[in-house]
């Protein structure tokens, strides 16, 4: 696992950007795995800025997300698809036919999984998967307990999750109860995974998936059974890391040896 600790959440975004754009331009047919929530949103920004101002171009790109709702169609502005339009996809060159996100109106749900788990495998895997961390270690909604080797599926959420995206809508009856995203063991399929965290409230979970037991308590932790991840970190929700001195001198050590190495497999 290489830890990369920023000063900042520009320029954790900074990093992440960087490396999906190098792995652009080292594939130009790459597979990403994109992420929802407030963490990736710094990371697209760069990417859009280096679409427009540098023709980063993404029209080989494939994209496939990693969780939707359950019952919001794709215009609900609160639906991953809706975010991911308006954060990325509206604003860059990449095909509407490659884009994939669960679907939330799937008549049935287990041969919608089914199918995504095929499309994934159909273009050759994940080359690069982002990740956010939930409070509670989630990474997508793979809640505390979800199988270390569990693939894409309907997700039941925790009641915290629900009460924490009440504020998004009406009224609590319209809160998804339900959605699907792809497995832990989905996730570890992907050949390179870049985790992001921001925040003083990310350090304690950050701190137990990096540095604690692997454990389906804290769905992230399992990403050390990986064999090529970057974790990338703003000051704050690295705070809580014991060997942080550690990875900042490894960093330093690469940046100045061989800057070829940052973002590789250690
Ligand atoms: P956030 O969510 O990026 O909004 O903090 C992360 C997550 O729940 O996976």
């Amino acid at each position: 696992m290489e830890v990369i600790i920023t000063d900042s959440y520009e320029a954790m975004s900074a990093q992440a950007a960087k490396m999906i754009a190098q792995q652009i331009l080292h594939k130009p047919s790459s597979v990403l795995g994109l992420a929802t929530g407030s963490t990736p949103v710094g990371t697209y920004k760069e990417l859009i800025r280096m679409h427009k101002e540098q023709g980063l171009d993404f029209s080989k790109v494939v994209t496939f997300n990693l969780d939707e709702y359950v019952g919001l169609p794709p215009s609900h502005n609160q639906s991953y698809r809706y975010f991911m339009d308006h954060n990325l996809f509206h604003h860059i060159n990449v095909p509407t036919g490659h884009i994939h996100v669960p679907y939330g109106h799937a008549e049935s749900v287990l041969d919608f999984c089914a199918w995504y788990e095929s499309e994934i495998k159909r273009y050759g895997g994940i080359d690069i998967q982002i990740l956010g961390i939930g409070g509670d270690g989630h990474i997508a909604f793979n809640e505390p307990g979800s199988s270390l080797g569990s693939r894409t599926r309907l997700k039941t959420l925790t009641q915290e999750t629900i009460t924490d995206n009440a504020r998004f809508f009406a009224n609590m009856d319209e809160v998804p109860r339900f959605a699907i995203t792809m497995g832990v063991g989905t996730i570890l399929e992907a050949r390179k995974i870049i985790m992001l965290a921001n925040g003083s409230k990310k350090a304690k979970i950050v701190a137990e998936a990096i540095e604690g037991p692997v454990s389906s308590q804290v769905s992230a932790s399992a990403l050390q059974l990986h064999r090529d991840v970057v974790v990338i970190l703003d000051k704050e929700a690295a705070s809580k890391l014991k060997r942080a001195d550690y990875y900042k001198w490894v960093y330093d050590q690469k940046a100045k040896l061989m800057p070829a190495l940052i973002g590789k497999a250690t």
